[in-house]
C-alpha cells in the first residue's frame, strides 16, 4: 500500500481536548435549575455560615461534575473564606488521602505519608478552618466508589464531625452519585444521615435539543469550520440520545474525526461515525480507569478464570487461582472482589447453604473486559 508520509500533520481537529470527558466547557447551558440550587446549597458559607450539604443525583453525562466545577471556580474568584475542595472518589477513597486532599488545599502540600498520625492531620485542618474561619465546601465527586466497607459511612461521619470538634470550624459536604438505582440513606447509618441531611438535587437526561446544540458548540471550537456537517452531527446526537450519556457523544465525535482522517478527508462522513461506542463501554473504561495496577492484574486473572469455566466460577474456586498466581491473601481477596463489586464490574450472588461462598459473574462481556485491561 502505498503511504501518505503527509497525512500524519493532517488533522481536523482545531483542539482536541475540547473533546476531553474532563474539559469544562466555556458555555454551561441548560442545568440553571441545578446550578442554583447548589449555589443557594452554599452560600451560607459566602456569609462564614454552615452550607447545607447536598446531593447530586444524575445518570453519568448529566453535568454533575461540570456544575461542580464550575461553581467552585466562581467561589475562588469571589471570595478566599470558602474553600472549595474538589475530590474523585475513583482516586482517593480513604479517609487518609481524601483528608490529604482537603489537607494539601489549606497547605499547599500533601501530609507525609508516613510517620503522621491521621489524627494529627484532622486536628491541623480543624484547627486552621475554626481559626481562619475559612469554610470550607468538600465535594465528593462519584461517592459510589466509597460504598464498599461502609467507607461512605466512615468518611461523611469524620468529615460531619469537625464542626462538633472544632468550635467555628464550619464544613459541608457535595456528594454526586451516577448511579441511581443507589439510595444513599440506606448506605448511611441513620446517625450520620441526621448530621448529614443534604438538599437532593437531580439532574435530568439531557434532551435531543439539548444535547444537539451542546455537542454543536463543541465541533465550533474543536474542529476546523466546515469538518462535520449537520446531518452527521444529527446522527451523532441521535446516537448520543438514544445512548443517554453525553460522553458518548463526545467519545463518538473523536473516534469519528479519528477515522476520516485515517481516511485522509478533511470532513467527517456518516461511515466514519463509529458504531461501538456504547453507553456501557464508556462506563466500563470508566470503572477500569478508577483501578489500581495490582487490582487490574487481579480483574485481568477474574476474567481469564470465567472466560475459561464451564460455570461460574465460586469465590473459593478463584481464591485458588488468584492466590496461586498472584500470591493473593485472604484479606486482599476479599478486599478486591468487594470493591470490583461495588464498581459493578462483578455480581457476587450467595448460594444456597453454603455459608460464605459467592458465585461470581462479570457484568460485562469477558472479551471487552480483557480488551479494556
Ligand atoms: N450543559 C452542558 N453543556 C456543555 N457540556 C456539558 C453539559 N453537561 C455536560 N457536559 C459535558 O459532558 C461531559 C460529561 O459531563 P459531566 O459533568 O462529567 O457529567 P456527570 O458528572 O454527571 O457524569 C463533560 O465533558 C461535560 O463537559
Ligand atoms: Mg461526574
Amino acid at each position: 500500500m502505498k503511504r501518505n508520509l503527509l497525512m500524519g500533520d493532517q488533522t481536523l481537529f482545531r483542539d482536541p481536548d475540547i473533546f476531553e470527558i474532563d474539559h469544562v466547557p466555556e458555555q454551561f447551558n441548560f442545568r440553571d435549575t441545578q446550578l442554583s440550587e447548589l449555589a443557594y446549597a452554599i452560600r451560607p458559607a459566602m456569609a462564614g455560615g454552615r452550607p447545607f450539604n447536598s446531593v447530586l443525583r444524575g445518570l453519568p453525562g448529566t453535568g454533575k461534575t461540570t456544575s461542580v466545577r464550575v461553581l467552585f471556580s466562581e467561589i475562588e474568584q469571589t471570595t478566599k473564606r470558602v474553600l472549595p475542595v474538589y475530590i474523585n472518589c475513583k482516586n482517593d477513597r480513604t479517609r487518609v488521602s481524601i483528608f490529604g486532599s482537603i489537607f494539601n488545599r489549606i497547605f499547599g502540600h500533601y501530609p507525609p505519608t508516613t510517620g503522621i498520625a491521621f489524627r494529627k492531620v484532622y486536628n491541623e485542618i480543624g484547627n486552621y478552618l475554626s481559626d481562619s474561619r475559612t469554610v470550607a465546601v468538600v465535594c465528593l465527586d462519584d461517592v459510589n466508589y466509597l460504598m464498599y466497607e461502609n467507607r461512605l459511612n466512615d468518611i461523611l461521619y469524620v468529615l460531619l464531625r469537625l464542626y462538633e470538634e472544632f468550635p467555628g470550624a464550619r464544613l459541608g459536604v457535595i456528594a454526586a452519585v451516577s448511579n441511581m438505582e443507589i439510595d444513599l440513606m440506606t448506605k448511611v447509618d441513620s446517625a450520620v444521615w441526621s448530621v448529614f441531611r443534604p438538599v437532593d438535587i437531580y439532574f435530568p437526561a439531557y434532551g435531543y435539543e439539548e444535547v444537539r446544540e451542546i455537542l454543536s458548540r463543541r465541533v465550533r471550537c474543536g474542529l476546523y469550520p466546515g469538518a462535520m456537517s449537520g446531518e452527521v452531527l444529527d446522527l451523532i446526537t441521535q446516537r448520543t440520545v438514544t445512548a443517554g450519556d453525553l460522553r458518548v457523544g463526545l467519545t463518538i465525535i473523536k473516534e469519528s474525526v479519528a477515522n476520516a482522517e485515517k481516511a485522509a478527508r478533511k470532513e467527517v462522513l456518516a461511515e466514519d461515525v463509529s458504531t461501538s461506542v456504547s453507553a456501557k463501554d464508556i462506563r466500563l473504561r470508566d470503572a477500569i480507569g478508577g483501578l489500581s495496577p495490582e487490582e487490574k492484574k487481579f480483574l485481568a486473572v477474574l476474567a481469564e478464570v470465567v472466560r475459561d469455566s464451564e460455570e461460574l466460577p465460586t469465590s473459593g474456586a478463584l481464591y485458588e487461582v488468584l492466590n496461586k498466581r498472584l500470591s493473593t491473601g485472604p484479606a486482599n481477596f476479599y478486599k478486591r472482589l468487594n470493591k470490583l463489586e461495588s464498581m459493578e464490574i462483578i455480581s457476587l450472588t450467595p448460594l444456597q447453604g453454603r455459608g460464605q461462598t459467592r458465585e461470581i459473574s462479570l457484568r460485562y462481556e469477558v472479551e471487552e473486559v480483557l480488551k479494556v485491561l
